[in-house]
């Protein structure tokens, strides 16, 4: 299979090419990515000497470069986003491109060009909106709540829609909060630790009473592995480890 992966050079795009190389022989992945916040070179670095795997920067937003090189792909697996919520509420802006004009373009390369080639978009739970209990299903309303799960909503109906008015095999995916290895420093867990480290306090969004349900990035990958080849066309699939908790369980001496 030559599988196109955008965004791998991020927390969990980089986790899938892994697992992907890792448990498939006859596999060859190119990552497309733009290295813009979020990416991390290192992360696959001990990759470069690979013959399955070659990485090529570019913007999944730009069309002639897309168109070119989605000719030759069996699947693509779409990770690149902008995905930071408090970056999104200052500046909007390029999470338009990235999270609605990047997918838009790709549909569109992928119609055009590629329209028998399987494809998954990698959403967000975020798109649900808050919870207080209960859990959601790939049926409950879409609410989201800041820029960047707008964007990301936007994103995901615009898949649906391509599968439905020209048969693309185009799937969504919708996880929940990811913890692991290369995750970007900024981001909650990591922050707790690196500070909890260094002994400085330790800050909870608004009241702690929010509910997040963590999942182990590579259970997340695995997950998106199966869809990727058994999912069904059109099929929006949540991915969670079942575990909702309010942040306040991690609430220790050294929070405010
Ligand atoms: N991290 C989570 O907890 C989580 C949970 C559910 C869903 N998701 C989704 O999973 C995907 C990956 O998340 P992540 O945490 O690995 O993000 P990340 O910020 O670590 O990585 C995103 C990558 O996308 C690249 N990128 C952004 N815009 C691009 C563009 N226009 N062209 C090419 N590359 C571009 C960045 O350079 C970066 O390497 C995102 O779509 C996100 O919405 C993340």
């Amino acid at each position: 299979m030559k599988l196109l992966v955008t965004g791998g050079l991020g927390f969990i795009g980089s986790n899938f090419i892994r697992l992907m190389l890792h448990e498939h022989d006859d596999i060859q992945i190119l990552n497309i990515d733009d290295l813009r916040l979020g990416s991390n070179p290192e992360n696959l670095l001990d990759l470069n000497e690979n013959p399955r795997y070659t990485f090529c920067k570019g913007d999944i937003a730009d069309a002639r470069f897309i168109a070119g090189l989605i000719k030759d792909a069996d699947a693509i697996v779409n990770f690149a986003a902008e995905t930071h919520v408090d970056r999104s509420i200052a500046r909007p802006d390029s999470f338009l491109h990235s999270n609605v004009k990047g997918v838009f373009n790709l549909l569109e390369a992928l119609r055009h060009h590629n329209s028998s080639a399987r494809f998954v978009q990698i959403s967000t739970d975020e798109v649900y909106g808050d919870i207080l209990s209960g859990s959601f299903t790939e049926e409950s309303t879409l609410k989201p709540s800041s820029p960047y799960s707008a964007s990301k909503a936007a994103g995901d109906v615009f898949v649906q829609a391509y599968a439905r008015t020209y048969g693309l095999q185009a799937m969504v995916t919708r996880c929940t909060n990811n913890y692991g290895p290369y995750q970007f420093p900024e981001k909650l867990i990591p922050k707790t630790i690196l500070r909890a480290k260094s002994g400085l306090r330790i800050p909870i969004y608004g009241t702690g009473q929010n509910v997040r349900d963590w999942i182990y990035v590579i259970d997340h990958c695995r997950a998106v592995q199966a869809v990727l080849l058994r999912g069904r066309k059109g099929e929006i699939y949540n991915i969670s480890a079942a575990e909702e908790k309010t942040s306040r369980f991690c609430r220790g001496s050294a929070g405010p």
